[in-house]
């Protein structure tokens, strides 16, 4: 066993998570759960939707006969919805071509949408206790510390070789220990800014902490400025005090989720409101917020009116839906969070009224 793994390993056994939610009374479908909640957003945001969502769905099964909208009403807030998604693409697949079981190869679970070669690597070791390796953020940074790799990690000739060196220093057994060793390592010790090195089980090995670079690891090539998108929200509230929002149909970020009217264009957006002929309070103008995605920003204008009269033949994917429920659909955060603001105002201007 190399002397990382064997640091790591030891390192776990004393100090490593062993009782995360997904940790406890584990399988391969619930690691898998768990390991696409974790892309990209830290375990202590991910417990509550994975108590929620295994809770509601158990097994492959009860998650292949769902649909989007409940699907996406669990992963509500959570971002990067295509996640969700794709675990219910991945499910109906289970259920139909694996008999509603989890495979236990990498060439098979990266057939699923949503799992790549480290995620298939995880649920591997940690779901089966098959020697698999992973290459998450958190391994890599461990990793480029710990062989002080001044390439930038970005470029597919460093990814390369850090999946070579992520194989070689697999051990033969509890490759599900290191696994783990390595992921809570990264998340709690080899932080990316302010790394806790008198912690690390592997300071005495660790080159870059030797040449006292590992601050400066790892690297990446220069950033190309995300492109920012001009998006005009209309809330439209109307006398029953229910809220029309649309569903993105529609390929995108937002796909199968449930928004305000939105416009590419002010003008767009402006001539709708006219065509509701005055009929019609505004409540909030001229209110931006921001939003960033993976490859772009967006920047957001809001406005909020009340109509007085009614809409007459509303599209099928256009419905009213009333604040107080609780709703069971997926909303982008930003719609989320402007809900719950309205919902506070309405009750607080209707304690006033009484
Ligand atoms: N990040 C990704 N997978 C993880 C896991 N199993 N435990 C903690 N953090 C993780």
């Amino acid at each position: 066993m190399s002397l990382l793994s064997n640091h790591l390993i030891n390192w776990h056994k004393q100090s490593g998570r062993k009782n995360l939610p997904w940790q406890v009374k584990t399988n391969p479908y619930k690691v898998w759960i768990s390991e696409i909640m974790l892309q990209q957003t830290q375990v202590k945001t991910v417990i509550p939707y994975f108590l929620k969502f295994v809770e509601r769905y158990p097994n492959i099964n009860s998650l292949a006969n769902s649909d989007e909208d409940e699907v996406l009403s669990y992963w509500s807030g959570l971002g990067y919805y295509s996640r969700g998604r794709n675990l219910l693409k991945s499910a109906k697949i289970l259920k139909k071509d694996f008999n509603s079981v989890m495979p236990d190869t990498s060439e098979e679970l990266q057939l699923l949408p949503g799992i790549g070669k480290s995620t298939a690597g995880a649920i591997l070791s940690l779901g089966f206790g098959i020697k698999a390796p992973i290459l998450d953020g958190n391994a890599k940074r461990v990793l480029v510390r710990y062989y002080n790799i001044n390439d930038p990690v970005d470029l597919t000739s460093t990814v390369n070789q850090l999946w070579e060196i992520a194989e070689n220093n697999l051990p033969e057994n509890e490759c599900d220990v290191y696994t783990q060793a390595i992921m809570d390592v990264g998340a709690l010790i080899c932080k990316r800014s302010n790394p806790l090195c008198s912690k690390c089980p592997l300071i005495e090995t660790c080159v870059s902490k030797k040449e006292n670079k590992h601050n400066l690891l790892p690297i990446r090539s220069p950033k190309k400025e995300k492109p920012v998108k001009k998006l005009y929200w209309l809330i439209l509230q109307n006398e029953e005090g229910e809220i029309l929002l649309e569903n993105k149909k529609n390929k995108g970020v937002w796909e199968g989720l449930w928004t305000f009217l939105g416009f590419k264009e002010e003008d767009s957006r402006r001539e709708y409101i006219e065509q509701l002929n005055e009929n019609y309070t505004v409540i909030m103008k001229d209110k931006r917020i921001k939003h960033s995605f993976t490859h772009y920003k967006l920047d957001i204008d809001l406005q909020h009116i009340r109509m007085h009269g009614k809409i007459q033949n509303l599209d099928n994917n256009k419905v009213w839906f009333n604040n107080n429920d609780n709703m069971k659909v997926g909303l982008p955060s930003p719609v989320a969070k402007e809900l719950e603001r309205i919902k506070k105002n309405d009750s607080n201007s209707f304690l006033q009224k009484i």
